[in-house]
């Protein structure tokens, strides 16, 4: 049974991700964020329990990152694949109205921590396996006319 790691499956595309590799026959491990409701992977992972199981991590903590690669020891996957991500509060704002918390957190959560998963995650993953993140239309500068300044700056093209 092939296997993929999926980062940040809870809702939205992740979740919609896990069904579909799951429909497939793959086995799954997605993660969630510790401390949260219940999500609709949770509901995947009572009809599914032995296609998929759920981890946690949120990718801007470090010391979970470290703690989940330490949980995965002796996992071998075949794909690794970073769905999380997150947009500022108001898309519309410009550079000059978007507060430097949220631009920061912004970039912190687009830029940089999917990178750091996976670098950190990539030895769990076979050598010819699959790494992959999740991009988006709105991360093109030059396909990009609805003006969302910020999500542009925090690149989604990796
Ligand atoms: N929706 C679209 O039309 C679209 C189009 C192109 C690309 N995308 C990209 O696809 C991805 C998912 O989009 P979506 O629409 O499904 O978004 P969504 O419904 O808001 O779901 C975002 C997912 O990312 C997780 N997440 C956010 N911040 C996280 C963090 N710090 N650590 C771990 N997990 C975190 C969320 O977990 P929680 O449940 O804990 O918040 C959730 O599972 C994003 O990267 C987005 O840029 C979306």
């Amino acid at each position: 049974m092939p296997s993929i790691l999926l980062i940040g499956a809870s809702r939205g595309l992740g979740h919609a991700m896990a069904v579909e590799f799951v429909r497939k026959g793959w086995h799954v491990v997605g993660t969630v964020r510790a401390g949260g409701a219940r999500t609709p992977l949770h509901g995947l992972a009572d009809t599914h329990p032995s296609q998929l199981e759920i981890e946690t991590l949120d990718i801007t903590l470090s010391e979970q990152l470290h703690a989940l690669h330490g949980r995965l020891d002796g996992r071998v996957f075949d794909a690794l694949f970073v769905n999380a991500g997150t947009t500022n509060p108001d898309p519309n704002q410009t550079i000059a109205e978007v507060s430097t918390e949220d631009f920061v957190n912004l970039m912190i959560t687009n830029a940089l921590s999917p990178m750091r998963v996976l670098e950190k995650l990539a030895d769990r993953v076979r050598p010819d396996g699959l790494l992959g993140v999740m991009s988006s239309g709105q991360g093109s500068i030059a396909n990009n006319h609805a003006g969302n300044e910020s999500y542009i700056a925090a690149p989604r093209r990796h």
